[in-house]
């Protein structure tokens, strides 16, 4: 066979080969998920395998969190995710030797992740050490119609004589997990973290019920099979134990025939219902599940997924590779997100346990963004969970002595997880994030209910927040001082331009939905003395100029700071937060990821064409992208202020930041912001499309190396396509309402007839370095 790898291919992601080293890798890239329950891509037979992997959104085990010194107001305890009774595990004995892919021989071995249908497919052709081959297909889904669902189709048919073949199907808790890693990122291994509290089996059906210690969560998970064979010389065992829960079938199988077992998996969790509630639930859900059947439920995923590309589709026309991690990354996207139904959407999504399995401002300012103009109720729901956390977020700000809501740096729960002051809490902007997030969420959809029920409450208590962190100083300006931009290599510093940028929007736009609410308002106690302090905060809010340099510094005193010498950095010290104290890293100029570049982005209506060329130039020489939220923002400014190479470049970071592990942790689970990046580096880089205030607006741009992107958006429960060609781009509206929009600042209505218009040359500026050998890579089209 070839050296194994993914193989290009538009809509399916393909591994072909045996590579037990690639494990850890295409775990994660291979995981299912529907933003409740995650699997990871192991091997049904459970081992060799890197990371077993079965999350739950929100399940989560608490511990002390450990400080060396102790301070006021440090969180206390930690969150972090569970690695909950695996239900993927079916092991086979082909006569008395268990399928081990260690051993043996493969003959044949692939694994496709099918982004039209929803499922990971394999196909191995194993030979045992004693010469017995036998074909093992499998395809599973987590269900996008059925969220507490997941399902297993598995087939294993003898190719040479008469064989007995054994199946075992396992619901297994308390999973060894090793954690290789000194990687401080990545997730503390937990022991046994669950406790029993119920098991039982009966026919083909088994329930294990857990909680957690400290948490004191509880969880079930049950399981229920379908058999065909068409011998009836066929045995079946069933137990269950604490940890343990196992279906055994032992069946003579024919040359030529096959033992089909259909596995249907359900699980629940909840920190207030009983257990027994919760073996009723997975109960009442496997029933339904039986009865929609294998075949209802693939039909099902199909159509979910049909409906969500027929509105979020992004084509590419030159660049192959690129076509494929686009989808990947979009699929990976709705994923994390489409059911999660008011929880948080983690940072590695439900693949794998890295960063703790936290949700950050990776949520608002990266995810959100893509679900609010591809599945808008999924980012109401992420909303609605940011809102169900806001009295945590209250408590919070009291806690640290400050007014309204102080929404956690990361958190499962939405109480703060970060042990690390200046790059946890001191990140104030995640506030302004979520408030940027809320509104772009109201302009996008007019959801009534959501503004009266959420989005009023959300934004008022964030404005006080910045009320009560900043002030008026003599001069009249009003400052943010102390708080950590999105760059963590800058920490603790005064007036960051990007917080005070998203800050100013926030104030302004609770001011304006309290005006808009006034009773809701006037029950939050917001009077309009108060409203009109935010508007005139918002008015004198400090943005830094540096008029020798012609830039913004990002924070007060940055461009004065000694540069970072990049020369004599080696490639391997980066990242460099592992090989560099803070210390030294915080009085210099050198940058993590965009964060006056985000504020070019985001906030692109405060700044001039000529100042975003300046900046982003300033700062291209500066930035090494040690996080992987940086590369999306570069693209998306390097297109708009003419670098089309470079964004192009960027893109294809963004999007290939898994597929090509270029983070050297994708085995610890997705850069689901990175791979939402994808998304914003095509629509928002090369479609130009930017929603500042709600006026959805365009100035597409193809790099020389495409000859087409294509993309569709909803807003307003409009369904449109961008056709981006070398020269004009095509607006047509698929369904809903016409709607104004603009391209390269010229306004327009889109109706039901096409609209085709000439693309502008780009603005011309000196090429932007980047720092000494952080450059990235050329991207030549695949
Ligand atoms: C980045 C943060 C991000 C976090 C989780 C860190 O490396 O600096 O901005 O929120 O990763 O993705």
């Amino acid at each position: 066979m070839d050296k194994p790898s993914y193989e290009i291919s538009p809509w399916q992601l393909r591994w072909r080969g045996l590579d037990l080293d690639a494990l850890r890798r295409t775990e994660s890239t291979f995981a299912l998920a529907n933003g409740h329950i995650g699997l990871r891509g192991t091997f049904e037979e459970g081992e060799p395998r890197g990371l077993p992997g079965t999350y739950l959104n929100g399940f989560y085990e608490q511990r002390r969190l450990p400080y060396a010194e102790a301070g006021y107001g440090f969180p206390e305890d930690g969150q972090t995710v569970v690695n909950v009774t695996d239900g993927k595990i079916i092991r086979l004995l082909v006569e008395d030797e268990p399928l081990d892919m260690r051993y043996g021989r493969a003959l044949e071995h692939e694994r496709v992740l099918d982004f039209r249908s929803g499922t990971l497919r394999r196909r191995t052709v194993w030979e045992s050490p004693t010469g017995r081959r036998v074909r093992i297909t499998s395809e599973r889904l987590v269900s996008f119609t059925q969220r507490a669902i997941a399902a297993i189709n598995y087939s294993v048919e003898p190719l040479d004589d008469k064989i007995q073949l054994v199946v075992q199907s396992d619901l297994l808790a308390n999973e060894p997990v090793v954690s290789r890693t000194a990687d401080p990122r990545v997730a503390a291994a937990l022991d046994k973290p669950l406790i029993s509290d119920h098991a039982s089996a009966r026919g083909y059906r088994a329930v294990l019920a857990h909680h957690t210690r400290a948490s004191d969560l509880r969880m079930a998970a049950a399981m229920d099979h379908e058999l065909h064979l068409d011998e009836d010389n066929i045995r079946t065992e069933i137990k269950a134990e604490d940890d343990l829960a196992r279906l055994t079938v032992a069946a003579d199988v024919p040359k030529g025939s096959k033992l089909t077992l259909t596995k249907y998996l359900a699980y629940g969790w909840s920190s207030k219902r009983s257990s027994p509630a919760l073996r009723s639930q997975v109960d009442a859900a496997l029933v339904g599940a039986l009865q929609t059947g294998w075949d209802g439920l693939l039909a099902e995923q199909r159509s979910f997924l049909d409906e969500f590309w027929d509105t979020a589709d992004i084509e590419i026309e030159g660049d192959a590779e690129l076509q494929q991690a686009v989808r990947f990354a979009l699929f990976h996207v709705l994923q994390a997100g489409a059911r999660g139904e008011t929880r948080a959407i983690p940072a590695k999504g439900l693949t794998g346990p890295g960063y703790d399995g936290h949700a950050f401002w990776d949520t608002e300012s990266f995810v959100l963004p893509v679900l609010t103009y591809t599945i808008p109720d999924a980012a109401r729901d992420a909303l609605r969970w940011r809102y169900s956390t806001l009295d945590k977020a209250r408590a919070r700000a009291r806690t640290l002595c400050q007014e309204g809501a102080a929404f956690p740096w990361r958190s499962i729960n939405g109480e703060e997880c970060s042990g690390y002051w200046p790059a946890g809490t001191a990140a104030f902007h995640i506030n302004a994030d979520i408030a940027d997030a809320v509104m772009r969420y109201l302009y996008a959809t007019q959801d009534k209910p959501f503004e009266s029920e959420c989005a009023v409450e959300l934004l008022v208590e964030t404005a006080r927040l910045w009320m009560s962190i900043g002030h008026h100083d003599t001069h009249g300006r009003f400052r943010i001082d102390g708080v950590t931009g999105p760059d963590e290599y800058t920490a603790v510093v005064d007036n960051n331009v990007y917080t005070n940028l998203m800050a100013r929007r926030n104030l302004r736009a609770a001011a304006a939905v309290a005006e808009a609410n006034p009773s809701l308002a006037h029950d939050l106690g917001v009077d309009t003395e108060e409203a009109s302090r935010w508007r005139d905060a918002a008015d004198d809010m400090v943005v830094l100029y540096d008029k020798e340099l012609k830039v913004h510094p990002q924070s007060e005193c940055f461009t004065d700071h000694a540069r970072w010498d990049f020369h004599t950095t080696p490639a391997e010290n980066y990242p460099l937060l592992l090989n560099y104290p803070y210390f030294d890293l915080y009085r210099k100029q050198v940058v993590k990821q965009a964060d006056l570049v985000l504020a070019l982005h985001l906030c692109g209506d405060e700044f001039t064409p000529e100042e975003k060329a300046r900046n982003f130039a300033y700062y291209e020489a500066l930035t090494v992208r040690d996080s992987s939220l940086s590369a999306c923002t570069q693209a998306v400014m390097a297109a708009e202020v003419g670098h089309l190479e470079l964004a192009y470049d960027y893109f294809a970071e963004a999007a290939l930041t898994d597929l090509h592990d270029l983070h050297d942790n994708v085995q610890n689970g997705l850069h689901i912001a990175s791979l939402a990046g994808a998304w914003m580096a095509a629509v928002a880089g090369f479609g130009g499309m930017r929603d500042h205030h709600g006026k959805l607006t365009f100035a597409p741009r193809l790099p020389p190396e495409l000859t087409k992107i294509a993309f569709r958006m909803t807003f307003r429960g409009s369904k449109i396509g961008v056709e981006i060609r070398p020269e004009r781009a095509a607006y047509r509206l698929y369904s809903g309402e016409p709607l104004d929009l603009s391209h390269h600042g010229d306004p327009f209505t889109l109706g039901t007839e096409p609209v085709i218009l000439p693309i502008p040359g780009p603005p011309d500026h000196p090429t932007p370095q980047q720092p000494h050998g952080r450059a990235p890579t050329r991207r030549r089209p695949r």
